[in-house]
Order: C-alpha cells, then sequence, then structure tokens
C-alpha cells in the first residue's frame, strides 16, 4: 500500500491496551505511517517496511519529540451564553451551588442568557474557548446542548455546536442535554417538561440528526431517577445512545441506572456508591471524571475510584468546561487535577483523555495508535508522558494532525 506520509525519529505513546513496554503502550523511537487519514503502519523505526517508507510522499523528522492520539474531550457544556462570575463571588461568599440553583440563578442564568444570544452570537462565543482546547491537542470534542430548554433554543444550540464542527478543525460530537434543569416558565410542572422532552424535542432533534446522544441531569435539583428513564426510554425510541450526569452532589443511583440503560457513559460519579462502580463494570459504561467540577465547587467527597478500578471500569477525564462549575479550557490541567485530587496515574488520566474518552462517546475508529485507527494525532516536546499531567498551565504542544492532515496551530491556538 502506499503511504501519504510518515512520522519517524518521535516516541510514541500508543494508549492501545497490551502495546508497548509500559502503561503508555510506549515506543521509544518509532515511526507511524499515514494512509487515507488512517494509520497504515506503526512500530519500532527499525522494522519499519523499506519500500513502502520510500516511496512516501511526505516525511516528517520529529526532532525525538512525543506523538500521542489526539485529545477528546468528552464532556463539555461549550456551547452557552454570558457567564457566571458573579456567580463566583457569591459562592466565595458562602452560597452554594445547590442555594444558588433553587434561588433560580445557576443553570437557569446561563439559560436567560443563551436564549438571549443568536446562532452566529453563540458562535462567536465558543470559538475562542474551543481554540484553547485545540491549542492543547484536542481533535476530538463532545458538546451538550442544556441551555435552550425549549424546544427552539435546544436545536439553535445543536447546529451551533455541529457548526463548530464544520468551521474549525476538530470533530464535535453533540449531545441533546434537554433535562439538565427545569425551565422557569414550567415552574410547578416538572412532568410536563419532561413530556415535552420526550414528545417534541427529541423527535424533531432526531429528525435534524442533532444529537449523537442524550444526557440528563438526574439530580435533586435537577431530574429524579424516574423522570430520566423517561428520558431514556424516549431516546431509546429515536435510536440515540444515552449518557447521564449522575450522583454528582448525592447518590440517587444514577451510575446503576446509566448500566440499566446500557448507557455510554456515566459522568461526576462523587456519590456514586460501590454497587454502581460494579454495575457500570458489568455492563461496560465508561466512568467519565470531571476534576474540574470537583475543584471548582470544593467538593471533597471523592468519586469511587478504587471500586471504578477494581470492577473493571474504564476511567475517563473531561473539561466539564460550562459557565457555571467548571469555567475549565485547559483539558491538560484536569490531567493534573485527575492525578493530584483523584490520585489517577499519569497514564491513567492520558488513557481518560485518549482511549476511553473515546469510548465514552461510542466512537471505536480512534483514540489509539493502531493500525486503522484515524490518523488524530498530537505532538508534544516533552521528555516523558507524565509531562503531560504535570505542568500547571503549561502546554507543550508542538503539533496536531487530524485525519492524516496537519492542522496549522495558529488555526488550531
Ligand atoms: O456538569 N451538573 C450539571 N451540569 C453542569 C453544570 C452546568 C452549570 O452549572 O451551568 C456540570 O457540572
Ligand atoms: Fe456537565
Amino acid at each position: 500500500m502506499r503511504w501519504d506520509s510518515l512520522w519517524v525519529n518521535v516516541s510514541a505513546a500508543t494508549m492501545a491496551p497490551g502495546a508497548g513496554a509500559d502503561a503508555y503502550g510506549g515506543i521509544p523511537d518509532a515511526a507511524i505511517a499515514v494512509a487515507n487519514g488512517k494509520i497504515a503502519w506503526i512500530g519500532p523505526r527499525a522494522e519499519l517496511p523499506a519500500e513502502e517508507a520510500r516511496s512516501t510522499r511526505h516525511v516528517h523528522d520529529c526532532g525525538g519529540t512525543w506523538i500521542t492520539p489526539g485529545l477528546i474531550d468528552c464532556h463539555t457544556h461549550l456551547v452557552f451564553g454570558g457567564d457566571r462570575a458573579g456567580e463566583f463571588e457569591l459562592r466565595l461568599g458562602g452560597a452554594s451551588y445547590e442555594e444558588i440553583a433553587r434561588a433560580g440563578g445557576g443553570i437557569r442564568s446561563t439559560v436567560a442568557a443563551t436564549r438571549a444570544v443568536g446562532e452566529d452570537g453563540l458562535f462567536a462565543a465558543a470559538v475562542p474557548r474551543l481554540r484553547r482546547l485545540l491549542g492543547e491537542g484536542v481533535t476530538t470534542v463532545e458538546i451538550k446542548s442544556g441551555y435552550g430548554l425549549d424546544t427552539a433554543n435546544e436545536m439553535k444550540m445543536l447546529r451551533v455546536a455541529r457548526r463548530l464542527g464544520r468551521e474549525m478543525p476538530v470533530d464535535v460530537a453533540t449531545t441533546f442535554l434537554g433535562a439538565h434543569a427545569l425551565p422557569p416558565e414550567y415552574e410547578g410542572r416538572q412532568g410536563a417538561y419532561v413530556d415535552l422532552v420526550c414528545d417534541e424535542m427529541m423527535p424533531r432533534i432526531a429528525a435534524d440528526k442533532l444529537a449523537d446522544a442524550t444526557d440528563a441531569f438526574c439530580e435533586k435539583i435537577a431530574f429524579t431517577p424516574a423522570e430520566t428513564e423517561r428520558v431514556f426510554a424516549a431516546s431509546a425510541r429515536a435510536g440515540i445512545p444515552v449518557k447521564l450526569h449522575a450522583d454528582q452532589l448525592s447518590d440517587l443511583g444514577g451510575a446503576a441506572l446509566a448500566a440499566r440503560h446500557k448507557a455510554l457513559s456515566a459522568e461526576h460519579l462523587e456519590y456514586t456508591s460501590e454497587a454502581g462502580a460494579a454495575a457500570m463494570g458489568r455492563a461496560g459504561t465508561v466512568a467519565v471524571l470531571l476534576p474540574g467540577a470537583f475543584f471548582v465547587l470544593r467538593e471533597t467527597k471523592l468519586p469511587p475510584i478504587a471500586a471504578l478500578r477494581q470492577h473493571g471500569v474504564p476511567i475517563a477525564i473531561a473539561s466539564d468546561c460550562n459557565p457555571g462549575s467548571s469555567p475549565a479550557l485547559s483539558l491538560l490541567l484536569m490531567l493534573n487535577m485527575a492525578c493530584t485530587l483523584f490520585r489517577l496515574t499519569p497514564a491513567e488520566a492520558l488513557a481518560g483523555v485518549t482511549r476511553n474518552a473515546a469510548r465514552a462517546l461510542g466512537m471505536g475508529d480512534r483514540g489509539t495508535l493502531e493500525v486503522g485507527k484515524r490518523a488524530d494525532l498530537a505532538l508534544w516536546r516533552i521528555g516523558r508522558p507524565a509531562e503531560l499531567a504535570y505542568w500547571l498551565g503549561g502546554n507543550p504542544c508542538i503539533g496536531v494532525v487530524r485525519r492524516g492532515e496537519e492542522v496549522a496551530m495558529a488555526e488550531a491556538a
């Protein structure tokens, strides 16, 4: 087979299970060949098939740097109007996230701001946030709705997310999060709002192919487990896979509920029980941990890391970029927090933004450096992969490749 390009003089953290000599699937002096946007060959440079290598059009000498799969931020609320810096000050003054939400602030204040902005305005506000992520080697990002909370505005948010995927050098996976909070006009009529989500929003969003997954916020200040089940049933009818904001502030059995519905992922999980972790392990549901929200909300209850490991639950890490609980624009900082706050190893953290993040999005075509996977690559000026989780506010990314094509760093960052 004719190769389009070849990367040499590089150490590879393949993140492929069982590959290489270490937890990163490391190949010290590697070569990676790309054909038709996919990885056509990867291995030690010394074993490179000579004939194909000679006829390769573009050979990139990486100067002894490192290469990883392009990073995947699998949980964001990147599209929103306004910001909540004022609420940040209130919380520092002693008010809790829940108190602010119950008083009509929190998510509802972002709903008002998001409804007030048109698609162009939302797009323009999201672009610089997205650029910050892309500059750190992110090649796939998930974006949720959930600040529109009526049919027109939820669809507006999802269209903006789709447009970001078309116009920016990144793949966007969209998630419909109509069951994020109760909009003010439905106060006292929560069942009727769930009807709207299931019977009107879901079919229209499915018809326009606006969502790759459905999510819900199952929590005392949001939707009950029974309401969440209704949303999941509607999603199943529409043929859309599910994921869940589960057990963030209290244990409502969200992790087990997600597992019962074969959810791709359950997210946050600070209050998840051992039984919840076991159910996720059996179902193959990914645990998406969000250290940014844990940090900003000054949470002290840790997600059940030991139980997740014990039950073989794949762990992903994401920014949860949102204006309230995690105004995070750096996935690398989340790697550090996953290690420092949650005691993940740097290799677990990196698997959390590559292999396991891909799985949380149901994307079997990426997340590791293996033959046949998409050639989404990030190049780093680092001495060892642990450095990706080491710096606070550092960015050693020196190159991004998407589907085998180099992304201009000026375009990404
Ligand atoms: O993932 N937990 C619910 N949703 C978001 C927060 C959204 C917001 O506060 O605006 C989260 O933390
Ligand atoms: Fe979230």
